[in-house]
């Protein structure tokens, strides 16, 4: 879809939709290039408009005829819609119009994927199907009648008939147009059924092709457990009888929520210990979870507009946290979020693209589909949560529940029965979706006489369009531990809502230790002079296992900057503090695990542009790679004890336990096989009954140049099976160093199993590329040309992946000179494609700003 005038779009111009929809009835006659869509819509003027204006929005669509209350018409139509005079009184509108779903590659409304029809119409792709009101506040009921020779034919909702080759479905949960949903194909089930808190039966079905038949059990039984965590957690049950999912292998996201009938990209449900690595596991795990809770959080209570889109999806993420904290454990939970967190969110946070979580304004929806909505946003939830405690936190969430069923709601909906149920004031914490940006958090500390001081200041740096921020509340966890090590006050959450405050704690013996934003209790970067001894001591002593963990992080970023920034060898403190940690078996393998892995290349060429240098990634490279083999000497000799120590007897299983071991296993393999020369790798790999064993192997025996023969094996083992197949094209281009990154790449681009339209392909080239930070910010600029020929490439097929992956240059502002004009020129390239999308224009025009 080429659109030539992108224009902006403001949360504050949001006016109530003129008409109102009761009933939609919709026939397909289904066909790969003639698709026939004929619509018969039952609509109300809306007595709460000012506008009357009847406007259906339509894009790609043939209209073949349009008729109201039975009498044909000729709407006025433009590339976005159309206009009509209606009735001002109750009417019926019916349109047939034509679509063509082979040849739609940007993989929103109807298309297909491999002969299967399937679609995605979050955020605005049902107007790709027919006319019209295609807004979220437009909640209406559902009847589909689908024609085709397809022996599976699906919607949303319950099954009413399929004879014949016409399937009817009746969905009775009103729902806006986002959360349509159509599947025809050659499916088969693995079914199962699952029985409500309050007695009904429910069945379950997740729809596959053929060969994928024997990779759903899992995704089952996360479904399952998901179901009976949402009913004993926040008292929600499912409300049909029915409930499918559908995996697909040509999909721009991970999944989509639509209403009885979740469609998946076939990566974030199809599992099997062959063929998925434990990572694999709990991301499908997390994933089937999101979507079932979006159930009552996004479909019951949907968004007013896709402004507040941060209610649904900042809410469901927080909810799915929840829930694999409870699966797998919190600590390491929480860790590998903040991990996340600030590897993606803050990095977006601190560059061109930073947005408020709730933004007042965009050109194309697709591009807020992002970590500042989804992460920061359920991280706003934690923080109330922490704020307001667990007992007014669900008493506030039932109440929403009660209050806005079958409703759009809108963030101040939201924290209104917060308000209500605890006779807070939340005007002051709605900044945090109101002003983008990472708040600074500065300590100081005093003590004297046993009482003990902390001085917090905060600041949030200028983003785009927000000059000036005010004070947030911040809650702070601190707990304050003595020099053995004792604890000496338990975790206290202070809550701050000055630009500066002080806290006192009384009554001590001597100058305590400070274990400072425990469990991560806010998304701020901290910022404290601390010695290397000091963290040290936290990572050997703390009682959080967050700050325990992170105290090893700020060192381990230390000793990583000093490195790049004056030789300096890595600190024998930071060394030792690795050893204890690998020795000490009361620590959960998992943390450990953790514990044990460096901070990224990208997180240090962070860290040295806020500390006011100019990151070399060339050099941060190679002080990540001498660091590694420092690491690997310091802990020679106890590294064959702990592999040996963390293998995991029987048949595999993805449970947390055994994955905490297999994590920990694989760090000591990494570190190991630099010093053995990959003969603990090759064994493991010749061993391997599971793919994270299979996979940790060759990776390690790639990054020494060893692996040669594994690599051609693994290909030729798994050359059937596309997921698979997906991860050893990210290992190709993954563990190519330095100037050999983008000549891979390429490389990859001209194998006969690239397909640049199946997003999960064309990530796993250039999201490997992307991710490998020293390879694709060569000095050369070949990592930056190449991916800008392919944007523009896949742009025209694909926009919104498109879009998505341009994000690989929102730090182009951290580096020399040099670096700089090559990213410039590259993204201006992309701006000045021919017919370039409204999604990648948008994106590039922020990037560059
Ligand atoms: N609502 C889906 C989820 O988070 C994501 C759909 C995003 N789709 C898009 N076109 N941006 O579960
Ligand atoms: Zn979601």
């Amino acid at each position: 879809m080429k659109d030539a005038s992108p224009k902006a779009i403001y949360l504050s111009d949001y006016t109530v939709p003129a008409f109102l929809v009761d009933e939609v009835h919709l026939t397909f006659r289904l066909h790969p290039t003639q698709t026939r869509v004929n619509s018969r819509i039952k609509f109300r003027p809306n007595p709460d408009a000012k506008d009357k204006t009847f406007y259906l929005h339509g894009e790609a669509l043939k209209l073949i005829s349009a008729k109201i209350d039975g009498t044909a018409i000729s709407p006025h139509i433009t590339d976005l819609g159309l206009t009509a005079q209606v009735p001002d009184a109750p009417f019926f509108w019916e349109a047939e119009v034509e679509i063509s779903p082979s040849t739609n590659t940007a993989l929103e409304g109807l298309y297909m994927s491999k002969g299967m029809y399937c679609t995605q119409c979050e955020a605005e792709g049902f107007r790709k199907i027919t006319y019209y009101p295609d807004r979220p506040d437009v909640m209406a009921v559902f009847t589909v009648q689908i024609e085709g020779d397809e022996p599976v034919k699906l919607s949303n909702g319950n099954p009413i008939s399929d004879e014949n080759g016409i399937a009817k479905w009746h969905d009775p949960w009103p729902k806006p147009a986002y959360l349509f949903a159509l599947v025809a194909g050659d499916l088969i089930a693995h079914a199962d059924t699952f029985k409500t808190k309050s007695g009904r039966d429910v069945d379950l079905n997740i729809w596959v092709r053929k060969d994928d038949i024997g990779k759903c059990a899992f995704g089952m039984e996360a479904l399952k457990r998901s179901m009976t965590w949402d009913e004993e957690v926040y008292g929600r049950e499912y409300d049909l009888d029915l409930f499918n999912i559908v995996a697909v292998d040509d999909f721009n996201m991970g999944a989509m929520e639509n209403k009885g009938l979740n469609i998946f990209n076939s990566s974030a449900v199809l599992a099997s210990p062959e063929t998925s690595t434990d990572g694999n596991f709990e991301r499908i795990e997390a994933i089937i979870a999101h979507e079932y809770f979006h159930n009552w959080t996004g479909n019951r209570i949907t968004c007013r507009d896709w402004f507040q889109l941060c209610l649904k999806e900042g809410l469901t993420v927080f909810r799915d946290q929840q829930f694999t904290g409870d699966m797998r454990g919190h600590a390491v939970k929480r860790i590998s979020d903040v991990l996340t967190l600030r590897a993606r969110q803050f990095r977006e946070d601190n560059g061109p693209l930073a947005h408020p979580v709730r933004p007042e304004s965009f050109v194309e929806i697709n591009n807020f589909y992002t970590a500042t909505v989804y992460e920061k946003g359920a991280e706003i939830i934690a923080m109330l949560k922490t704020l307001i405690g667990d007992e007014a936190y669900y008493k506030g969430c039932d109440l929403y529940f009660t209050r806005h069923d079958g409703q759009a709601c809108t963030i101040e909906d939201w924290l209104k029965c917060f308000e209500d149920t605890t006779g807070r004031d939340l005007t002051q914490f709605k900044r945090w979706y109101e002003q983008a940006g990472t708040p600074r958090l500065r300590v100081d500390e005093e003590y004297a006489d046993g009482s003990y001081t902390l001085t917090f200041s905060q600041s949030t740096p200028p983003t785009p369009g927000q000059d000036q921020k005010d004070p947030k509340v911040i809650p702070i966890a601190v707990g304050l531990l003595d020099a053995d090590g004792r604890e000496v006050q338990e975790t206290s959450v202070l809550e701050m809502t000055e630009a500066q405050q002080s806290f006192t704690f009384e009554g001590l013996n001597g100058t305590p230790i400070p274990s400072i934003l425990r469990g991560f209790s806010a998304p701020v970067i901290l910022e404290r002079d601390q010695t290397n001894a000091e963290r040290a001591f936290l990572l050997a002593h703390d009682t959080d296992p967050f700050v325990k963990w992170d105290a090893g992080r700020a060192l381990g970023k230390d000793v990583m900057v000093r490195m790049v920034v004056d030789d300096t060898p890595p600190d024998t403190a930071y060394l030792e503090a690795l050893l204890s940690v690998a020795r000490d078996d009361t620590l959960d393998p998992a943390f450990r695990a953790l514990a044990l892995s460096l901070p990224s290349q990208d997180d240090i060429a962070q860290t040295l542009f806020d500390g006011g240098q100019t990151p070399d990634p060339t050099a941060i490279f190679h002080a990540a790679d001498t660091l590694a083999q420092t690491v690997a000497q310091h802990l020679q000799d106890i590294l064959p004890r702990l592999y040996a120590e963390m293998a995991v007897e029987g048949p595999y299983s993805p449970d947390a336990e055994a994955a905490g071991k297999r994590a920990l296993q694989g760090r000591a393999l990494a570190y190991l096989n630099r010093m053995d020369g990959g003969t603990q790798a090759k064994q493991q790999y010749a061993q391997a009954d599971n793919m994270t064993q299979q996979m940790g192997a060759l990776a390690a025996l790639l990054w020494i140049e060893k692996g040669d023969t594994q690599n051609a094996a693994f290909y030729d083992q798994w050359k059937q099976d596309r997921l698979v197949i997906d991860k050893w094209f990210a290992m190709q281009v993954s563990f190519a160093k330095l100037d050999q990154a983008a000549p891979k790449a390429a490389e990859m681009t001209a194998h006969p199993d690239f397909d640049m339209t199946n997003p999960n392909r064309f990530r796993s080239v250039f999201g490997a590329l992307a991710g490998n930070t020293a390879g694709f910010h060569d000095p050369s600029g070949a990592g930056y040309d190449l991916m800008a020929d392919w944007l523009i490439k896949l742009d025209e097929k694909n926009p919104q992946t498109a879009a998505r992956m341009s994000t690989v240059f929102e730090t182009w502002k951290r580096y020399d000179a040099d670096r700089q004009d090559l990213m410039r020129a590259a993204l201006q390239r992309i701006r000045s494609a021919d017919g370039l999308s409204r999604d990648v224009t948008e994106m590039v025009t922020r990037i560059l700003s």
